[in-house]
């Protein structure tokens, strides 16, 4: 498997319920490592910029408002196939879908508040990461782990 980066970001609702440590723990203990993190809050062009996909979308408004209302937790994970992993951590976008065990499926009950974003593919991972961070934000070191976790 291709060792990815993926995006992932815990939104303005995440931040709030406090489930910062919460979310960024489950990726930890699978074995993902983290290359880069910063809180910010996100300005309109920005927001616009990274979910410009749905424009046009009845709930596009009222995400875009949502999105940028607080802080977020934007952060880089990085290991073999990271991509789909961390998607399939994260769970459905429908609460009704989301699998107990996911973090949508175990804290979600609103679509418009799901606490948590991901990137759903290599080309949108690049774009996302070039949105959220500067070259020096990104941190490239080895873990110490041996055999038993991904390292590089
Ligand atoms: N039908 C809907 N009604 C209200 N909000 C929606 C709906 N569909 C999507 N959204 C909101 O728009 C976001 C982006 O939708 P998308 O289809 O990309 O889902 P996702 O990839 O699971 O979520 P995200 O891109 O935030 O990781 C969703 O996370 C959700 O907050
Ligand atoms: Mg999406």
């Amino acid at each position: 498997m291709d060792i990815e980066q993926t995006f992932v970001m815990i939104k303005p609702d995440g931040v709030q319920r406090m489930l910062t440590g919460e979310i960024i723990s489950r990726f930890e203990k699978k074995g993902l490592k983290i290359s880069a993190m910063k809180m910010l809050i996100i300005n309109k062009d920005m927001a616009e910029e990274h979910y410009s996909e749905h424009k046009g979308k009845p709930f596009y408004e009222s995400l875009i408002n949502f999105i940028i209302s607080g802080p977020v937790i934007a952060f880089i994970l990085e290991g073999p196939g990271a991509i789909s992993i961390v998607r399939k951590l994260v769970g459905a976008t429908d609460p009704a879908d989301a699998e107990p065990g996911s973090i949508r499926g175990d804290h979600v009950i609103f679509t418009t508040y799901n606490i948590i974003h991901s990137s759903d593919s290599t080309n949108s991972a690049g774009r996302e990461i070039s949105l959220f961070f500067k070259k020096e934000e990104i941190f490239n070191y080895s873990l110490k782990i041996g055999k038993y976790l991904f390292s590089s």
